[in-house]
C-alpha cells in the first residue's frame, strides 16, 4: 500500500521532459486540474487527476484546492559570508558605482576580509538562517559558492561550511567553489592562480567539497585567459564548470564558456544579440539574476532574447550581501517576469527544470512518476498567483522527500 496520497489540488503544474527546456518550449506547462499525487519512500509513486486513482494508500491529506508546483531550484548563491555590506549599499545611494567600490579595495575585498578568517562553523551558522529563508520561499535545491576566501585554506573552509550545512537542513544543497577575485599585480595573479590549479581544485575535487568550478570574469576580475587555465584544469579533475561573466563588460568569458561546455553562464546583462545566438546554439545554460539587477540599477539581462533565440534560461537569486540581498527564490522568479520579459509559465521553467539543468541534476525540478517528491503547497488555487505576488510568501507549505517541511 502507498504511504500518502495528497489530493485538494487545485492544480498540478509541472514542466514536462527530461533536461534543460529551450527557447519556445519554455513556455509549455503541464497542468492537472483536481489532481492527486501519491507519495512513497520519499518519491512519486503516482500522479493525475485525482478521480483516476484507484490505489489504497495508507494516509491521505487534502490540501482543500490550492495549487501544487515543484520545489523550486535556486541555481546560483553565495549564501556563506560574514559581516555586511551597508555601507555599499549607503555610498551606492549617494552615486557610487559598484566597480568603483570594488576596484578601489571595498565591496567583494571587504567581505573576504570579513569571511575569511572565520571557522567552517562560524560561517555555517551566519549562512543556516539564509538558507531556511530560501527554503521558505519555496528552493528545495539549493546551489552554494564559496569565494569570499581568498586563499586555497580559507575557500577549503568555505566548502566545508557547505557541507556542515547540507547536513543541518533537509534542502538539497549543491556545492560550487568559486574563483571569485584576484591580484591585479601579475607575478601575484600568476602565483594565485597556480595554488588554485595545484593545491585548491585538486583538493576540493579529492574531498568531494565541489561538485563545480565557477570564475567571475570581468574586467575587474580575473580574464579570460586565465580563466581558461582555471576552468581547464577544473575539467580535467572531472568537475563541472561555471562562468560569472557579462556583468558589467564583455572581455572574452561567455565564448570562453561555450567553448568549454560550461554547464551554465551566469549573469549576462551585457549579452549583445549576437551573443544570445550564440548561447542559444551551445548546450549551456544562461542563467539569469534579475535580483541583481534590481539592486544595482543594472540593465537586466536580456531574457526575453535568450529564450526567443531558443536559449534554455534559468533563474536564480544570486543571494549575496555585495550585489543582490534576495532572500526569496520565488521572489527571484518573479522579478524575472518584471525585469527579464520572460512569461509566468517561462518564468516556473526557469526556476525549475532549467536550473537544475544548469546544477546537472536532471531529477530535480519536475513531478513525476519516480522522482523525489519535492513539491509546493501554494497559498492559492492558480499557480501563477507565485510568480504574480511581490512581497508575500505564497508558499504555505514545501515539502521535500515526501516531507513536509518545518519552516
Ligand atoms: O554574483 N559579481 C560577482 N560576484 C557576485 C557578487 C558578490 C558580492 O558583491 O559580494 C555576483 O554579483
Ligand atoms: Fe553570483
Amino acid at each position: 500500500m502507498i504511504e500518502l496520497l495528497l489530493t485538494g489540488i487545485s492544480q498540478l503544474v509541472t514542466a514536462p521532459g527530461l533536461g534543460p527546456r529551450r527557447g519556445s518550449a519554455m513556455g509549455l506547462l503541464n497542468i492537472t486540474r483536481n489532481a492527486a499525487v501519491a507519495i512513497d519512500a520519499g518519491r512519486i509513486a503516482w500522479l493525475g487527476p485525482r478521480n483516476e486513482w484507484s490505489g489504497q494508500a495508507k494516509q491521505t491529506i487534502d490540501l482543500g484546492g490550492c495549487a501544487v508546483v515543484p520545489g523550486l531550484v535556486d541555481p546560483h548563491t553565495h549564501a556563506v559570508w560574514a559581516g555586511d555590506r551597508l555601507a555599499d549599499f549607503e555610498a551606492r545611494s549617494g552615486g557610487a558605482t559598484y566597480e568603483e567600490i570594488l576596484a578601489a579595495g571595498g565591496g567583494i575585498w571587504h567581505t573576504i576580509r570579513q569571511t575569511a578568517d572565520k571557522t567552517s562553523e562560524e560561517m555555517a551558522a551566519l549562512a543556516f538562517p539564509r538558507i531556511e529563508a530560501l527554503v521558505r520561499s519555496g528552493a528545495t535545491t539549493i546551489e552554494v559558492k564559496s569565494g569570499y576566501g581568498y586563499s586555497p585554506e580559507a575557500e577549503l573552509r568555505m566548502l566545508e561550511a557547505i557541507k556542515l550545512l547540507a547536513t543541518q537542513t533537509q534542502a538539497r544543497l549543491v556545492p560550487t567553489l568559486l574563483v571569485h577575485i584576484c591580484p591585479e599585480e601579475r607575478s601575484a595573479r600568476e602565483e594565485y592562480r597556480e595554488r588554485i590549479c595545484s593545491e585548491l581544485i585538486p583538493e576540493a575535487a579529492r574531498r568531494g567539497l565541489a561538485v563545480a568550478v565557477d570564475i567571475f570574469v570581468e574586467q575587474h576580475a580575473w580574464s579570460a585567459d586565465d580563466a581558461a587555465i582555471i576552468l581547464e584544469c577544473a575539467r580535467s579533475h572531472g568537475l563541472g564548470i561555471k562562468l560569472h561573466t557579462e556583468q558589467f563588460q564583455r572581455v572574452g568569458g561567455l565564448e570562453l564558456g561555450l567553448r568549454l561546455g560550461a554547464l551554465s553562464i551566469d549573469h549576462l546583462e551585457v549579452c549583445s544579440p549576437e551573443q544570445c545566438r550564440a548561447v542559444a546554439a551551445s548546450s549551456t545554460v544562461a542563467v539569469i539574476l534579475p535580483g541583481v539587477s534590481l539592486h544595482l540599477g543594472l540593465a537586466a539581462a536580456p531574457g526575453r532574447a535568450l529564450i526567443d533565440a531558443g536559449a534554455a534560461v534559468a533563474v536564480g537569486t544570486d543571494l549575496n550581501p555585495g550585489s543582490s540581498p534576495v532572500f526569496s527564490t520565488a521572489a527571484a522568479m518573479a522579478l524575472a517576469v518584471r525585469l527579464n520579459g520572460l512569461t509566468p509559465q517561462e518564468a516556473l521553467t526557469a526556476a525549475t527544470v532549467n536550473a537544475a539543468a544548469a546544477l546537472n541534476l536532471p531529477e530535480a525540478g519536475r513531478l513525476e512518476v519516480g522522482l523525489p517528491a519535492d513539491l509546493l503547497v501554494l497559498r492559492s488555487s492558480d499557480w501563477r498567483d507565485l510568480p504574480y505576488t511581490l512581497g508575500e510568501n505564497v508558499v504555505k507549505e514545501v515539502w521535500i522527500s515526501g516531507r513536509r517541511q518545518n519552516v
